[in-house]
């Protein structure tokens, strides 16, 4: 059986407009989702949208719209958004979805059924906008301590996900597994948080009255789950039903194919059993769940306790990454300072957005965004260093040999001086533990020093001199920078796609993406070469320099 990889993005608000930050972490899962589908594995890239919840009820009231309408107008917000950064999810998740729906009571019903819930009288501070209660003491001056809006006090029944006696051995959970929860300085503060507070129980219900927009309780119908309840089952329900179909293998013998398993078979036993088998060939658990560092808690927290108590396994691993801010300043509707990516696409294109967001910050650190250094990277990395080298190497192609590159003649193996120059940023950029931490920076990084090392090597053969002196010699070095070329459009595929795609094909090539299904793991080896003649052809520059008033 093929590989498999498992990545998630956390379903957006859709209420929300998209700004950068939501970009950036779709963005990221679709970085590792392409690079794992060129080293062949079978991918399940998922996103999609939260659409529960008091907000979207409330806005939808306003607009006169009933909040499923509201939800499924501003769902295109996203959906436009990803097709416009080129993303490559597998599935969409929608948490108003039926299929969703039936998933999240089946689990509720079995946590109810095992005495992993429980009702009570309860009394809190409730902040509406937030939708959450807090403690007294959680309290900062008496505001919410998230968002600083005044708290309501409430008195109600509700039900409660016994949350607290999984402390313990989350704790363990934890530090048996370093790599469960990234980067290590997050890890280090969701442990310092668990060994010095006592968890409480989760409040997971809404009553009716007070909240109508959200999935009822199976076991009482009076009340509807709390909306993170509902948002972070998606992770698991949509293996059930979103998820590419995968052969049944011989050792599971229950194995059915998609569409086949739990939908529209009603509530109860049979619902629930089913949802919780897993097979070998379950996608279920994810590699990566992607998440900012807000909802970090929420996560490594609420949603491990929720899979232990129902016994399914843990996800490989959680990253949380850092907040983008505009001049120091958190992006907020009120300060007006969002972000739009669609007018950063249309102004620079995808791939320059893609590529700064990613370098310019390693993933897991805060960052604050800026145009001029937006600017300054698209004239510095991708203008000079890789659009130079491209169109320079093919003017000098057609000038010398009418396009035609010998790649019989590149010059590999252990005498070859840019093959040694490369060798060591070739490898970091495969580095497994570089892929697996998400040093997403460090490997552009890594191209780079290819690309410079690259330019260094055109500048010190002098190619227009060997044009006029050696022939031969000129062939050879035209194949090694043809060469040194082709394994930077390749490395650079995951996070600029389109432009990967062009600078293959200009290099005389016929499809990245296909030839790279076709001959991988091969491909990435220095010394593979097509098996068809080779020639280069001349085509649009990639990266306009960007000129203003700055660097004019
Ligand atoms: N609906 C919940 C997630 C449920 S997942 C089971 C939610 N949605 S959100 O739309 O508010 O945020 C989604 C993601 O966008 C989060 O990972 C958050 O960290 C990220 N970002 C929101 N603003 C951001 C920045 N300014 N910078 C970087 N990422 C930010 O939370």
């Amino acid at each position: 059986m093929k590989q498999r990889f498992y990545v998630t993005t956390p379903i957006y608000y859709v209420n929300d407009i998209p700004h950068i930050g939501h970009a950036y972490t779709t963005i990221a899962a679709d970085i590792l989702a392409r690079y794992n589908r060129l080293q062949g594995k079978e991918i399940f890239f998922l996103t999609g949208t939260d659409e529960h919840g008091q907000k979207v009820e409330k806005t939808a009231a306003e607009k006169k719209r009933t909040p499923k309408e509201h939800a499924d107008i501003m769902v295109d917000n996203f959906r436009n958004l990803w097709k416009r950064l080129n993303i490559s999810n597998d599935a969409f998740i929608r948490t108003t979805d039926d299929a969703h729906i039936k998933s999240v009571q089946g689990l509720l019903q079995m946590l109810w059924d095992r005495g992993e819930i429980e009702k009570r009288e309860y009394s809190g501070w409730y902040c509406t906008p937030d939708e959450r209660f807090w403690t007294e003491k959680d309290l900062v001056e008496g505001n919410c301590p998230d968002c600083g809006r005044p708290v309501d006090q409430i008195h109600e029944e509700n039900y409660f996900f016994l949350m607290s006696k999984y402390q313990e051995r989350l704790i363990k959970y934890i530090e048996e597994n370093p790599s469960y929860i990234l980067p290590d300085t997050r890890r280090n503060e969701v442990l310092g948080f668990l060994k010095n507070n006592t968890l409480g129980d989760l409040c997971i219900s809404r009553p009716k009255s007070r909240l109508s927009w959200g999935i009822p309780l199976p076991f009482d119908e009076n009340f509807v789950t709390y909306v993170w309840f509902d948002a972070l089952v998606n992770y698991f329900s949509a293996t059930k039903y979103l998820a590419p179909p995968t052969p049944p293998s011989p050792s599971s013998p229950q194995a059915t194919r998609r569409g086949e398993r739990g939908e529209g078979k009603g509530g109860g036993e049979t619902l629930n059993s089913q949802l919780l088998t897993l097979n070998p060939d379950d996608w279920w658990p994810a590699d990566h769940h992607l998440v900012g560092k807000d909802i970090l808690t929420t996560h490594a927290v609420y949603w491990s306790t929720m899979l232990m108590a129902l016994n399914l396994p843990l996800p490989k691993n959680i990253f949380a990454h850092g907040w983008w801010t505009v001049h120091g300043k958190k992006m907020s509707k009120s300060l007006g300072n969002m972000v739009d990516p669609n007018v950063m696409v249309e102004k620079y294109g995808v791939d320059a957005l893609r590529y700064f967001l990613f370098r310019e910050v390693p993933f897991g650190i805060d960052g604050d965004f800026s145009e001029q250094a937006f600017i300054n990277r698209i004239n510095t990395d991708l203008a000079n260093d890789l659009g130079n080298l491209v169109s320079r190497f093919i003017a000098m192609a057609e000038k010398y040999f009418g396009g035609a590159i010998d790649i019989g003649r590149i010059d590999v193996g252990a005498s070859s001086e840019l093959e040694e120059q490369c060798a060591y940023a070739h490898m970091n950029v495969h580095r497994k533990e570089y892929w697996s931490h998400l040093h997403f920076s460090l490997i552009l990084e890594n191209i780079w020093d290819i690309i410079g090392e690259t330019n260094n090597y055109i500048a010190r053969k002098e190619p227009w001199k060997l044009a006029k002196e050696n022939t031969d010699q000129l062939k050879i070095v035209m194949s090694n920078i043809w060469n040194a070329s082709r394994i930077t459009a390749l490395s650079l595929y995951p996070f600029m796609p389109n432009s990967s795609e062009k600078i293959w094909q200009q290099l005389g090539m016929k499809s990245l993406v296909d030839e790279a299904k076709q001959y991988s793991p091969e491909i990435f080896e220095w010394d593979w070469k097509p098996s068809y003649e080779i020639k280069v052809s001349k085509a649009e520059h990639l990266f306009p320099r960007i000129e203003t008033k700055n660097n004019r």
